[in-house]
């Protein structure tokens, strides 16, 4: 009988990670995110900083259109890996789903943002050095409707991320089936061996 460790069982046996630029893409989008939804909702709720966290605010939001962009188009280069076995069919087609709501709604709230801005008549600056042009026309109607939009979305948001987060910590706590380690940077034993 053999000795030797079987490398295909190795690189089979779940958890697998995402690639690390998908990981990288993963974490600096939600660390943009969480930081416009706390700018967005403490600026419209203090006069004071309104300002300057307005100006902060549009440029981490342009950022993470960009950064989004990038994201979608290294997704589809890139295949998640395999679930472990502990995600039933009718859960993955619900974390299918969310996912991809995760994905509409962060491209779709920039892109209201910068809208509802250039309805406003003013420019959109981006970390003081970049000024894009308007995509939407300067009308009031226009404005109050994307507005409306943009707080429904960042609300939409809030809900979904809770229930991503929700989500991934059962897996990883209650069931202990490495779904974090599937995002982190962790290096694991086995993997620091492979090295
Ligand atoms: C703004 C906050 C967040 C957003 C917008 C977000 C978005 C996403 C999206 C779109 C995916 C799907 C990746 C893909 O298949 O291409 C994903 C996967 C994942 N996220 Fe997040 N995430 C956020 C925060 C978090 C946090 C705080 C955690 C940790 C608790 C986390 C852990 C994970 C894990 C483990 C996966 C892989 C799950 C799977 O394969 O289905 N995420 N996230
Ligand atoms: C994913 C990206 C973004 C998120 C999560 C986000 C989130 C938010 C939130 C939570 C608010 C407060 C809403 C409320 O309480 O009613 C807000 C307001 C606002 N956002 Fe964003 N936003 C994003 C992108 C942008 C972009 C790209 C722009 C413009 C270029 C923008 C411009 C604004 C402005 C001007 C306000 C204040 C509107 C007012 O004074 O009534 N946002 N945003």
């Amino acid at each position: 009988m053999s000795t030797e460790i079987d490398d295909t069982a190795a690189v089979a046996t779940p958890p697998q990670k995402f690639t690390a630029l998908s990981r990288t893409f993963h974490w600096l989008t939600a660390i943009l995110i969480f930081a416009a939804l706390l700018i967005g909702f403490t600026m419209v709720n203090w006069l004071a900083g309104y300002a300057t966290l307005r100006v902060i605010h549009m440029s981490i939001g342009a950022l993470i259109l960009l950064v989004v962009v990038l994201r979608i188009v290294n997704r589809f280069r890139h295949h998640p890996p395999a679930w472990p076995p502990t995600v039933g069919r009718l859960e993955g087609k619900a974390v299918i789903w969310s996912e991809r709501a995760l994905y509409a709604l962060m491209l779709a709230q920039p892109l209201v943002g910068w809208a509802m801005v250039s309805a406003s008549g003013t420019p959109v600056r981006v970390f003081g050095v970049l000024r894009l042009p308007p995509i939407a026309p300067f009308n009031i109607h226009v404005f109050s409707v994307l507005r409306e939009a943009h707080s429904i979305l960042a609300y939409a948001l809030v809900v979904v991320i809770a229930a991503h987060v929700s989500f991934v910590l059962a897996h990883s706590t209650v069931l202990g089936d490495g779904m974090l380690r599937r995002m982190t940077f962790h290096i694991g034993r086995r993997e620091r061996s492979k090295r």
